[in-house]
């Protein structure tokens, strides 16, 4: 099933001190949405920010705020992240017990639900969800911090997912998240992909919106040879 390609820069690799202008930059460079990495300190090593920043630049831009929660207790902090602008919020697998109950919670907030896998965590995982759904995320990197490597085992992984909700015949946005560049997008995208995350490739590049658009490039290849 084709989905429409969306490109989703990640703040996590943005200059903290000044993320309102990063955001605005990634605006004007063309990102489609802008993914917000939420680290505990517990569910993964490192510690990033919370409801109040993400409030703070809620009114910087009209884009959506794609939010990530790698949080061991995310059910806690749902209406927090809710009302402070976050449009889809995607909670890890790993982390909820009942995990039907916390996307019907989300939803019923007004946001729209995605489920997260870590690498080693099967795709089937989301089989008796899949309906409930509006995105799954799947991690190609272990979580926790930027500018890793893509595991190879990954391509195949986005497959199985994809292959997941056509089998049903769901329209499910797949989104990945970890070690993705122009040099690989092609074949993630062939492999099943349509949401792209990407933090460190964006933020080093000299030029932002001609990695962007390598990005829509390597889209559009990747459509024409499937
Ligand atoms: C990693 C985060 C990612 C991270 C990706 O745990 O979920 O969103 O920002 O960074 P890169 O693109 O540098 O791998
Ligand atoms: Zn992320």
């Amino acid at each position: 099933m084709n989905k429409k390609i969306k490109l989703c820069p990640s703040i996590l690799s943005a200059d903290f001190s000044q993320l309102g202008d990063d955001i605005q930059r990634l605006e004007r460079a063309g990102a489609d949405m802008i993914h917000i990495d939420v680290m505990d300190g517990d569910f993964v090593p490192n510690i990033t920010i919370g409801p109040p920043v993400i409030g703070s630049l809620r009114g910087l831009t009209k884009l959506p705020f794609d939010v990530h929660l790698m949080i061991t207790q995310p059910d806690r902090h749902l209406e927090a992240f809710r009302d402070a602008g976050a449009d889809i919020i995607t909670v890890h697998a790993e982390c909820c017990p009942h995990l039907s109950r916390t996307i019907n919670r989300i939803r019923a907030l007004g946001a729209s639900p995605s489920v997260a896998l870590n690498p080693h965590t099967p795709a089937e995982y989301l089989r008796w969800v899949l309906g409930e759904i509006d995105m799954a995320l799947v991690m190609t990197v272990n979580p926790g911090f930027g500018g890793q490597t893509f595991i190879e085992a990954m391509y195949e992984k986005i497959g199985a997912v994809r292959a997941l909700a056509d089998g049903v015949g769901l329209p499910l946005d797949v989104e990945v998240d970890g070690g993705i560049h122009a040099g690989n997008i092609e074949r993630i995208i062939r492999s099943g992909a349509n949401i792209i995350v990407a933090g460190s490739a964006i933020f080093r590049a000299p030029d932002m919106r001609a990695e962007l658009d390598a990005y829509r490039a390597a889209a559009c290849a990747a459509e024409q040879n499937s």
